[in-house]
């Protein structure tokens, strides 16, 4: 049977570059079944534990947390905002978090992230490459990309470069799954 991946920007907006880089992230994978998680499907409450106590989990929080113990591994791009997760981001992982704490069930993961600027979210990437893996995430490759504008064109990447790194890291993380 295909193995079945989850690209996922993490972000909530309509043209998110980050959404864009990881499905095209996962496009160059073969043999695979890509699903594309677009946040905007899964729409939760604000968590606060108020929230959890009175209403529970949202069908959002667990049709989510359910594609999740189905994938073979992730692969997500994410949003930096003031330099951490996007708001949709980290408040989809709070609830998820608590469902199953191992929220990245111990499955392969490309982590990338992409920003307009030079940084290309080096600071949110910094902290998820810290976090994650108590969270059950086993990174196998990861990338900030930069200038996205200049560096992603027509649904292609146009620096070679950055493709050239990221063809990379997407076979080795091909190799693992
Ligand atoms: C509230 C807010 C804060 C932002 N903070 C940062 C930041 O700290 N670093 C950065 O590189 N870009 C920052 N940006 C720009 C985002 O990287 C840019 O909007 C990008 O398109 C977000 O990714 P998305 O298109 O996937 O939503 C910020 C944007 C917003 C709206």
């Amino acid at each position: 049977m295909k193995k079945m991946i989850l690209t996922i920007g993490g972000s909530s907006s309509k043209n998110s570059i980050n959404k864009k880089l990881a499905e095209y992230a996962g496009s160059l994978l073969k043999n695979v079944e890509v699903v594309n998680i677009d946040l905007n499907d899964f729409e939760m409450p604000l968590f606060s534990v108020d929230v959890e106590a009175e209403k529970g989990y949202s069908k959002a929080t667990t049709d989510l947390n359910r594609i999740f113990d189905k994938t073979d591994g992730f692969i997500i791009s994410l949003a930096e905002h003031n330099g951490a997760y996007s708001t949709a981001f980290k408040n989809t992982l709070d609830w998820l978090s608590r469902i199953e704490g191992k929220v990245w069930r111990n499955r392969p993961m490309l982590l990338l992230s992409a920003s307009p600027g030079i940084r290309g979210g080096k600071s949110v990437l910094d902290i998820a490459l810290g976090k994650f893996p108590f969270m059950g995430a086993n990174i196998i490759g990861n990338m900030p990309f930069p200038l996205y504008a200049e560096n992603f064109k027509e649904d292609e990447i146009v620096n070679a470069e950055l493709k050239e790194a990221l063809v990379k890291l997407v076979k080795e993380f091909e190799k693992v799954l």
